[in-house]
């Protein structure tokens, strides 16, 4: 068995960092601020959450300010009510050249009985700005467990179909 160390990634580039290091969470209880007009937390905030966990992974891996490029999908499988506390757990799963895709998991955990569930997972993807502020070379990501290699090699495949779609003109 090869050592990290060993790695060809870790050989082409010295400053390869893992997926672990990319990891952020952060925890709230959700407010009236929170909720849409039907009393539940709205798609907004659930979005807003993922973004900053997810942007936080992102500035992690390159020590850059990052922007987002893309949600690639969020899946909403469970209401959260005001007063639930959410939590959401983030990492990288795949990283080109420029861009960094991180997965966001989200729980949400009524307070009073501390019973936890599944209430979300998304993708977005988050562009690391230069000085000039252009688009600047990012770490290469290095995949440690099986887990985090089958999140890679789907990362990638995505990443070719937000690239197809984009030169079909989807978003013009
Ligand atoms: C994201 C942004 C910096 C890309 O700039 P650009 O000049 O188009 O950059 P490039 O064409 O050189 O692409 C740079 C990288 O971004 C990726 N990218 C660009 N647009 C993308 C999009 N819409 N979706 C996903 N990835 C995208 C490219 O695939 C490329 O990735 P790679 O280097 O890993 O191969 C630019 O489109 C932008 O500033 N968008 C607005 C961001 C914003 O305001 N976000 C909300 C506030 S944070």
């Amino acid at each position: 068995m090869i050592t990290i160390e060993q790695r060809p990634s870790i050989q082409l580039d010295p400053t390869a960092k893992l997926v672990s290091e990319s990891r952020s969470d952060s925890s709230r209880i959700m407010d009236a601020a929170d909720q849409n007009i039907f009393g539940k937390v709205s798609g907004t905030t659930i979005f807003d959450i993922m973004d900053k966990v997810g942007g936080e992974c992102a500035i992690h891996h390159s020590g850059c300010p990052c922007v987002t490029a893309y949600s690639d999908a969020i899946s909403f499988r469970r209401p959260v009510n005001v007063g639930d506390k959410l939590h959401a757990e983030a990492h990288l799963t795949y990283v080109g050249d420029t861009s960094m895709e991180a997965r966001i998991r989200l729980e949400r955990e009524n307070i009073f009985t501390g019973e936890r569930e599944h209430s979300h997972t998304g993708y977005i993807v988050f562009v690391a700005l230069g000085k000039d502020g252009k688009p600047t070379k990012v770490p290469r990501l290095i995949p440690e467990t099986a887990e985090e290699q089958r999140e890679f090699d789907r990362g990638e495949q995505r990443e070719r179909e937000r690239k197809n779609r984009r030169n079909c003109g989807d978003f013009e």
